[in-house]
C-alpha cells in the first residue's frame, strides 16, 4: 500500500508558500488539476484488481480529502489576510479630535460701527441708509457744494462710465455718507408736509464711501458715520455735548480731551474739525462737524428760519485704529486671517 504522507506534506507546504489567491489556484492545479498528481493516482487505480482498487483507492481518496481541506483552509487564510491588510490601510483613528467648523467673526471696523450705532441709539438716533452709487446731486449739489468746488475734481471722486465709455455726468461713488442725510431730510419733509411742526430729525448715516486715495492711512474705500440732528432749538452747544459725550463713552475715558477747531465745509456754517487728545501731547483729527448750512436746509424744503441743527462725520476706520492700536489702515482690507482672527 503506497504511503501518500509525503505528497500531502508537499501540497501543504506548497499552499503555505503562496500568499495570493491566483498563485494558490496555480498550486492547486499541480495536485488536484486535470493533470495533477492526485488525479494521476486516481487514474492509475483503473489498472488494479478490485481488492487493490478498494484499498489503494481509499488511501488516495484520503490524501485527496486532506489536500482539499488544506487548500480550503489556505484560501480562507489568504482572504482573511487580505481583509486585515485593507482594514489596516483604511484605518480610522476614532480617538482623533473632530474637525471643528471655523467660527466666523465680525470685522473690527464692523465692530466699531456697531458700537457707534449703539451709543447713538442710546440717545435717540436712528440709523439711515442710502445708495453707494450716488447721484451727483445728492453727493454735492444738495449739500451746497457748487459746481467748481475742489471736492468735485476728478482727483477725489470715482466717477462711473456710461455705455459709451464716457464719464457719466450724474453718477459717482459717494465720497461721504452726507447724501444719505440729504435724501433723508427730503423724505422727512415729504412725510410731514401737512404738519405745521415736523418732528425732529435725529439720524446717523453709517456706510462705505469712496475716494481716489491710497496709503497707510487712506484707503480708496473707507467708512463714515455721519450724524444729523435738526429741530427748532438744536444748538452748537448740543453738538459739543453730544460729540464729547460720545467720544468719552466710545473710548471709555471720562478724562478724554476733545477740541473743536474752526474749519470749513460747504454744507455747514460754522464748521469745525474735532480733535482728540492723543498720547499725551498731540491732537488727532477724527471728525468734521458744524451747524447745517441754511442753503442745505432750504434745498431739502426745511425752513431755516424755524429749524436748525448740526451734522458731523466720523471715520470709523480711524476710530478702530485708535481703539485697537493699529497703525496701518491696510490691515483692515487685506483679509489676513492672522489679523482678523484676533477680533473674532
Ligand atoms: N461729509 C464730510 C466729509 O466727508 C464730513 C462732515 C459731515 C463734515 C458733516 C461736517 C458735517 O468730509
Amino acid at each position: 500500500m503506497q504511503n501518500l504522507d509525503a505528497l500531502v506534506a508537499e501540497a501543504e507546504a506548497a499552499f503555505a508558500a503562496v500568499t495570493d489567491p491566483d498563485a494558490l489556484e496555480q498550486v492547486k492545479a499541480r495536485f488536484l488539476g486535470r493533470n495533477g498528481q492526485i488525479t494521476g493516482l486516481l487514474k492509475a487505480l483503473a489498472a488494479l484488481s478490485p481488492e487493490e482498487k478498494k484499498s489503494e483507492g481509499a488511501v488516495v481518496n484520503r490524501a485527496k480529502t486532506t489536500i482539499e481541506a488544506a487548500l480550503a483552509e489556505r484560501r480562507e487564510a489568504i482572504k482573511l489576510a487580505a481583509l486585515e491588510a485593507r482594514l489596516a490601510e483604511e484605518a480610522l483613528d476614532v480617538t482623533l479630535p473632530g474637525r471643528k467648523a471655523d467660527k466666523g467673526g465680525l470685522h473690527p471696523v464692523t465692530l466699531v460701527m456697531e458700537r457707534i450705532e449703539a451709543l447713538f441709539a442710546s440717545i435717540g438716533f436712528t440709523v439711515a441708509d442710502g445708495p453707494e452709487i450716488e447721484e451727483d446731486f445728492y453727493n454735492f449739489t444738495a449739500l451746497n457744494t457748487p459746481e467748481d468746488h475742489p471736492a468735485r475734481s476728478m482727483h477725489d471722486t470715482f466717477y462711473l462710465l456710461d455705455e459709451k465709455g464716457e464719464v457719466a455726468q450724474n453718477v459717482l461713488l459717494r465720497t461721504h455718507t452726507s447724501p444719505i442725510q440729504a435724501r433723508y431730510m427730503r423724505a422727512h419733509v415729504e412725510r410731514y408736509r401737512d404738519r405745521e411742526t415736523m418732528p425732529e430729525i435725529r439720524i446717523i448715516a453709517p456706510g462705505r464711501v469712496y475716494r481716489v486715495d491710497s496709503d497707510a492711512t487712506h484707503s480708496p474705500m473707507f467708512h463714515q458715520v455721519e450724524g444729523l440732528w435738526i429741530g427748532e432749538y438744536v444748538s452748537f452747544a448740543d453738538l459739543k455735548g453730544v460729540i464729547a459725550d460720545f467720544l468719552r463713552r466710545f473710548f471709555e475715558s471720562d478724562e478724554l480731551k476733545v477740541r473743536f477747531r474752526p474749519s470749513f465745509f460747504p454744507f455747514t456754517e460754522p464748521s469745525a474739525e474735532i480733535d482728540m487728545a492723543f498720547m499725551g501731547e498731540s491732537w488727532l483729527e477724527i471728525a468734521g462737524c458744524g451747524m447745517v448750512h441754511p442753503n442745505v436746509l432750504q434745498s431739502a424744503g426745511i425752513d431755516p428760519e424755524k429749524y436748525q441743527g448740526f451734522a458731523f462725520g466720523f471715520g470709523p476706520d480711524r476710530l478702530a485704529m485708535l481703539r485697537y492700536g493699529i497703525n496701518d489702515l491696510r490691515l483692515f482690507y487685506e483679509g489676513d486671517q492672522r489679523f482678523l482672527r484676533q477680533f473674532a
